[in-house]
């Protein structure tokens, strides 16, 4: 979700209660019949919620996508301005208003480049303990705990811009813990991560909160990783109200969809020893690869964070020319096309949007349009495609991705996982015949999870490439064919 720049940084200046050198000391929470609903929505966000969680409470809060966790999480925040809609009931941080206690939290939000305010990871880090008034002299001692405990090992000059998704979010939560908060709250904070990244990431917050000198409250759906870290679980419920899980407590395992894998088709996109150095700097965030996207198949990009995977993913999807090597379109793909000759990456947006189908990393930056509707037509129309056949298809979209009810919202203001939702559906739209998607399952609960498989696997036709990148080892088990694993991170030392 956005928000307004100025409720955008957690960080406020140090106000009473606020840490200091004897320590912190862990927050209370408690809501009574707590709501709330943004200001441009008919539908409450969050409502009749009761909860109480005891100072060095360690609690997992989960829900439905779209449930109210990140506007529960923001609200614990002290971040919900009066302006951003109403709230109802009561919600209390040491038993006054959380905006008075801003100071108290810590927080790591969903999206970690709305967070991220300086351009060197170190001065980010920095800039947090100095808000909260710690002496000059402990300053770097502290980032520099705080880096290494989250396993942020690029140093403390590194460009923020130059970071992988899973590095920011690292960098964030070092952000978040080094003040020593006594509120810590997280928001999906693994949902970037490789599996190595997010047991390390649990494992810093673990150790952040053993000796309960913070209360945690820690949004996820990875439940099963958190379980042991936790004392209990509260699971928000879409109707509104809140259900609470004891330790024993096991979510539903996932439906997975049948699929039966087909031969190899034509080849239809080709990463030809393809890489790519970021601009003004000699650090690859690419190392050379090949891949072949032939129809009929899914493959699977995965690899630890920080390997370029993402990067690929905007040289498959004709978004960026490779600074080494090239992305080639097989004829199945550039048949129609004025000038066949030319990479993805010189067609005209019109060309590529029929032929190759993309989801970024942050969906969010890809969003055109001031409505969920329009965004899911603006492909159709722009390959000429728009008409009655075209809003059918959106709509069953719509439909099939539990949309139905926001096609009239700004997408800017969805949640992150109904964000990614309407950005897969969006690449779906022109049924192009290569799918590259980023992290497609990013957000989702259980059953947006099954739904959003199962439509992929309806994509896996004989005609048609998907490549996914992920780390998701549930979608690469149930989409698969072929997993192209990116190797060592690139710029580590
Ligand atoms: N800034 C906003 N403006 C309007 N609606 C919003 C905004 N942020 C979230 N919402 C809506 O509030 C509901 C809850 O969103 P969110 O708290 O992000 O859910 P979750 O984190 O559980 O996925 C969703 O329907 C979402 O579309
Ligand atoms: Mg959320």
């Amino acid at each position: 979700m956005r928000w307004p720049r100025a409720a955008r940084c957690p960080r406020s200046p140090p106000a009473a209660g606020g840490s200091d050198l004897t320590g912190p000391v862990p927050a209370g929470v408690r809501l009574v019949g707590w709501g709330f609903r943004h200001a441009d929505r008919r539908a409450w966000a969050v409502r009749d919620v009761d909860l109480r969680i005891e100072p060095g409470e360690r609690v997992l809060l989960t829900g439905a996508s779209g449930s109210g966790k990140s506007t529960l999480l923001h609200a614990l925040g002290g971040l919900l301005e009066p302006e951003a809609g109403d709230a109802r009931g009561e919600l209390l941080v040491d038993g006054v208003a959380p905006d008075r206690r801003r100071s108290r939290a810590g927080m790591v939000f969903q999206d970690p480049d709305a967070q991220l305010v300086m351009t060197r990871s170190g001065d980010d880090v920095a800039f947090g303990l100095e808000n909260v008034g710690t002496p000059p002299r402990l300053i770097w001692p502290a980032v520099d705990d705080a880096l290494a405990a989250v396993g942020f090992d690029l140093g403390r000059d590194r460009a923020t811009a130059a970071l992988s998704g899973g590095q920011k979010q690292r960098l964030v939560l070092a952000g978040a813990l080094a003040p020593r908060p006594g509120l810590l709250l997280l928001d999906e904070p693994t949902a970037q991560l490789d599996p190595a990244g997010s047991a390390l990431v649990r494992t810093a917050v673990a150790h952040a909160v053993s000796d309960r000198s913070a209360t945690l409250v820690v949004v996820d759906h990875d439940v099963e990783a958190w379980l042991p870290l936790v004392d209990r679980v509260v699971e928000l419920l879409p109707g509104g109200g809140s259900v609470e899980h004891g330790p024993g407590w096991m979510p539903a395992p996932l439906r997975l969809p049948t699929r039966s894998p087909r031969a190899a088709g034509e080849l239809l996109l080709s990463a030809e020893a393809a890489g790519s150095t970021h601009r003004g700097s000699d650090v690859p965030s690419l190392r050379p690869v090949d891949l072949e996207l032939r129809a009929g198949r899914t493959t699977a990009v995965t690899g630890p964070n920080g390997t370029g995977k993402s990067t690929l993913a905007l040289l498959l999807g004709g978004l960026r020319a490779p600074t080494t090597g090239r992305v080639v379109a097989g004829p199945a793909l550039t048949a129609a096309l004025r000038r066949p000759g030319r990479p993805p990456s010189r067609w005209r947006a019109a060309e590529l949007v029929e032929r190759i189908g993309t989801v970024f990393q942050h969906p969010e930056h890809q969003f055109l349009t001031g409505r969920v509707r329009d965004e899911l037509a603006l492909g159709p129309r722009r390959s000429g495609a728009a008409g009655p056949a075209a809003t059918r298809v959106a709509d069953e979209l719509l439909e099939r991705l539990g949309l139905t009810e926001l096609a009239e919202a700004n997408p800017f203001t969805l949640s992150g996982g109904q964000q990614r939702r309407l950005s897969v559906a969006t690449a779906l739209a022109t049924r192009p015949r290569v799918l590259v998607l980023d992290e497609p399952t990013f957000g989702q609960d259980r059953d947006t999870w099954a739904e959003l498989v199962a439509l992929l696997a309806e994509q896996q036709d004989a005609d048609r490439a998907l490549c996914l990148v992920t780390h998701d080892a549930a979608v690469v088990r149930a989409l698969a064919d072929e997993v192209l694993e990116l190797g060592t991170p690139v710029g580590v030392s």
